[in-house]
């Protein structure tokens, strides 16, 4: 998109061809009111308050794309008297109980009422009767606060994915013509259609069955929608916000953590809720509702903190885990380095190794892209060897958002079928292929995307090889000349006419057969219509991939593999980190490939157990009781705060005693290792926030380096194993990924057996699973968006050691006994 000047209000601003004028207007600190729209959404017109003059003519400035020399007038007397109007109308039989509301003080339509100064009413209707409803564990629903602005629907599905909730009938009353006559037309309009809807789940059933992930309490502007939980519990100018990163998936999603005081009597900060900047970030379940895992009511116990000094002395290895910040990853590191400890995560270690043979394969210091990149930028993802959608909330919502707003397309390669993805937009087509065919997967890849000029010639020659023809005899429609007589009506006489008329007819074609996407689960000759029109106008791709990959017996030849996509398909690419902090562990510290001795346990199981949980030998503080950064899956190095006090002792005073350490642990913030892209800076500089643009300010972008390489030797295999029989992959249920998330009181995902409802039916209640050296028992769960036959065992809870029980292999083939 080009560069283009327009002006606003007389002010000149500089956007881009093709934005919408409230997104200019936006970037430059002009305000135009505006309810229905959502940044990284489409437009749905709903409230019509944004209207201005552009170049005279009224245009709605959330839905208006900017022209080069445009002149934009935001407010008029004509403009002004439509948008009061349309307050007025919002205002209609909204029922006065702000006193309340959860969302009085934060409230739009308070906001806007002021605003525009609506000071009386001049518009009447009977009000139709709508009851407040529960929609999910998370979600309450009270229509008669409802303004229909639709931003919930446009969210969940533009941005989440889920789609999970539309319009439906109000059973309201119909404007009257004297109505239609009086009010302003776009007021009229809104009104229309307000007076005709309410929101409903979209399945019908009165339930949501969604991801439960509240992105649609977060924007809706009124109190229509909120957390059940929080229902009822604080005012919003009670609450403190804290600004801070989730600690649970790799996304670093940026939140504020809402405190306040736990009640009159108990002055003890408690959180209430998490809110987020919902233009420009979106979150998952984990982020809003995983909030409260703090460990509570800690002093320093001197005993225990002693018993951990002896503990680290005669330790040989360090067990932890991704969720943890940098500079306590920084901090183990010195103690491997002075102490000679091991230093092990089963968590992070698999990724480090392909993240480490990926960037030796393309002389890149990290992969090249990131999610806001991709929404911005792509209209063509794909994605391998990551179950999306509980895998990698912010990456999923970036390959529906691909879809919905650049009119994408995207292909999905996953073992474990996934009733959602489908519906993220029709040019999306999935791969339900077996496990142990990721590399086969990486080779159609390369067959569909690369620029072939610049493949290896073993690769371009193994990838034919895949290619062949056959002749096949097809019905094929034909028009074919008939000559008629027919009497012309108006002479009488007979004439002969030529008219065309279909014929079947039998023609041989030669069809192109591609092996790749057979061993992948597909018929050649339908997906090869189905690309022709998915590539079509396509100019900018790109990959991610995940886990699966990294756990792999093939794991350092996908590595090479992801890194010649990455050259010669000229992709946007993400490594996705498995969880929390991965990243940010991945780069600081080395880790080893597995524990031996006695071992200290930071949140993990060990001899001695330092624990954030409340359940160890010493306690520690948790993510939410702590400063410090974390390295996003963008490959941001950002700053969380602490929400809640902390009194116990931290991983620094054990330090300080150990090997000699800085004062405070965010001393360790500018010691953090520029070699791997850390700035020197502290920690005090950094900011947490976004700018008008939705330009992302939070702490500063890793540095990251390439170098000139040839593209990278891959071994092409001879042949591909597939796992076949009954199968498990380790996968966390949507919105859990630790023990923190276990802990938080609005998480219910239980650790269990999770199956597609025909296997959970076939499974029975309850199940052993027999592995090579264990078996595990467990309740079985039906996930009716997953399909076939693999199982998910989840891997949250450490103490089950879960990671022990796969290896290094995500896929396990099992036998299943009645439990
Ligand atoms: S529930 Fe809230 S966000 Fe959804 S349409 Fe109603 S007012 Fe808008
Ligand atoms: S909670 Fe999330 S998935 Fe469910 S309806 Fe709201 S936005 Fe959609
Ligand atoms: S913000 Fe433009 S129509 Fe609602």
């Amino acid at each position: 998109m080009s560069d283009i000047t327009i002006t606003i209000d007389g002010q000149v601003c500089q956007g881009k061809e093709g934005e919408f004028i409230l997104n200019i207007a936006r970037a430059n600190g002009i305000f135009i009111p505006a309810i229905c729209y959502l940044t990284r959404c489409s437009p749905t017109l709903a409230c019509r308050i944004c209207l201005v003059e552009a170049d005279g003519k009224r245009v709605y400035s959330c839905n208006a794309k900017a022209k080069d020399g445009m002149d934009i007038v935001t407010q008029n007397e004509e403009i002004l008297e439509e948008r009061r109007a349309i307050m007025e109308v919002y205002d209609v039989n909204h029922p006065l109980q702000c006193g309340v509301c959860d969302q009085s003080g934060e409230c739009e339509l308070q906001n806007y009422t002021l605003e525009l100064g609506v000071d009386s009413q001049s518009f009447a209707i009977p009000d139709t009767k709508r009851e407040a409803v529960v929609w999910s564990s998370v979600l309450h629903y009270d229509p008669g606060l409802c303004i229909v602005c639709e931003r919930c629907t446009t969210v969940c599905k533009d941005m989440v994915g889920d789609a999970a909730i539309t319009t439906g009938p109000r059973g309201g009353e119909k404007l009257s013509k004297e109505l239609k006559e009086t009010v302003p037309k776009d007021a009229y309009a809104m009104w229309n259609k307000l007076q005709k809807s309410v929101i409903v789940p979209s399945n019908g059933t009165g339930e949501t069955n969604c991801s439960d992930c509240g992105e649609c309490i977060a924007v809706c502007p009124v109190g229509a929608l909120v957390s059940r939980d929080f229902q009822y519990t604080s005012n919003a100018w009670d609450l403190k916000r804290i600004p801070a990163v989730s600690a649970h998936s790799s996304d670093g999603f940026q939140i504020y953590y809402e405190v306040k005081p736990t009640s009159i009597a108990d002055r003890t900060p408690k959180i209430y809720r998490v809110t987020n900047e919902w233009n420009y970030t979106s979150l998952d379940g984990s982020a809003r509702f995983a909030y409260d895992f703090e460990n509570r009511n800690v002093q320093k116990d001197t005993k225990a903190f002693s018993q951990a000094l002896e503990a680290f002395k005669k330790a040989e290895t360090v067990r932890f885990n991704a969720t943890i910040t940098n500079e306590e990853a920084m901090m183990l590191q010195s103690l491997k380095e002075k102490l000679g400890l091991k230093l092990y995560n089963p968590e992070v270690h698999a990724y480090q190794k392909f993240l480490s043979v990926y960037t030796e394969a393309s002389g890149n210091s990290l992969y090249s892209g990131d999610n806001d990149t991709i929404m911005k930028e792509s209209d063509f993802v794909i994605a391998v060897g990551t179950h999306l959608r509980n895998d990698a909330p912010g990456s999923r919502h970036a390959f529906n958002n691909v879809q919905k707003m650049n009119k994408g397309a995207g292909l999905y390669f996953h073992p474990v079928g996934d009733t959602l993805i489908p519906t993220f937009g029709k040019a999306v087509s999935t791969f339900s292929h077996k496990p142990g065919l990721e590399e086969a997967a990486l080779y159609l890849i390369l067959d569909l995307f690369a620029d072939k000029e610049k493949l290896p010639t073993d690769v371009k020659n193994y990838i034919e090889n895949f290619h062949s023809t056959e002749k096949k005899t097809i019905q094929e429609k034909v028009m074919v000349d008939t000559v008629e007589t027919v009497i012309d009506e108006a002479t009488g006489e007979s004439k002969e006419v030529t008219k065309k008329v279909p014929q079947m007819v039998e023609k041989e074609i030669e069809v192109v057969r591609n092996g790749l996407v057979e061993l992948l689960g597909k018929r050649s000759d339908t997906f090869a219509v189905e690309f022709e029109k998915m590539i079509k106008k396509k100019e900018h791709f790109s990959l991610m991939v995940g886990e699966d990959l990294y756990y792999h017996e093939k794991a350092e030849n996908l590595a090479r593999l992801v890194a010649l996509a990455e050259k010669v398909c000229d992709f946007d690419l993400v490594i996705i980190p498995p969880k929390s902090n991965a990243l940010g562990v991945a780069l600081i510290c080395e880790l080893d490939a597995a524990a031996s001795g006695y071992t200290v346990g930071y949140n993990e199981n060990g001899d001695f157990r330092l624990s954030a949980l409340g359940n160890g030998d010493l306690d520690m503080p948790a993510f939410n009781q702590q400063e410090g950064t974390v390295t996003t899956l963008g490959k941001r190095v950002v700053p969380t705060n602490a929400a809640l006090a902390y009194h116990g002792y931290e991983l620094n005073d054990l330090l300080q005693t150990l090997i000699g350490s800085p004062k405070e642990t965010i001393d360790w913030t500018a010691k953090l290792p520029v070699s791997r892209g850390y700035k020197a800076v502290n920690f005090d500089t950094l900011l947490n926030t976004y700018s008008n643009d939705g330009a992302d300010h939070r702490g500063y972008l890793l540095e990251t380096r390439g170098k000139e390489k040839a593209l990278p030797e891959v071994e092409n295999p001879e042949a591909y194993t597939a796992l076949e029989g009954e199968t498990v992959v380790r996968l966390n249920p949507g919105r859990q990924f630790s023990d923190f998330t276990d802990k938080a009181h609005q998480i219910f995902e239980p650790f269990a057996l999770y199956a597609s409802p025909a296997k959970a039916e076939q499974l029975g209640e309850r199940v052993e699973l027999v592995f090579k050296n264990r078996v595990l028992k467990l309740d079985v769960v039906t996930d009716d968006k997953i399909e076939g036959e693999i199982m998910c065992v989840p891997d949250f809870k450490s103490h089950e050691d879960i990671y022990g029980l796969f290896g290094d292999r995500r896929y396990q083939t099992v036998t299943i006994r009645k439990g």
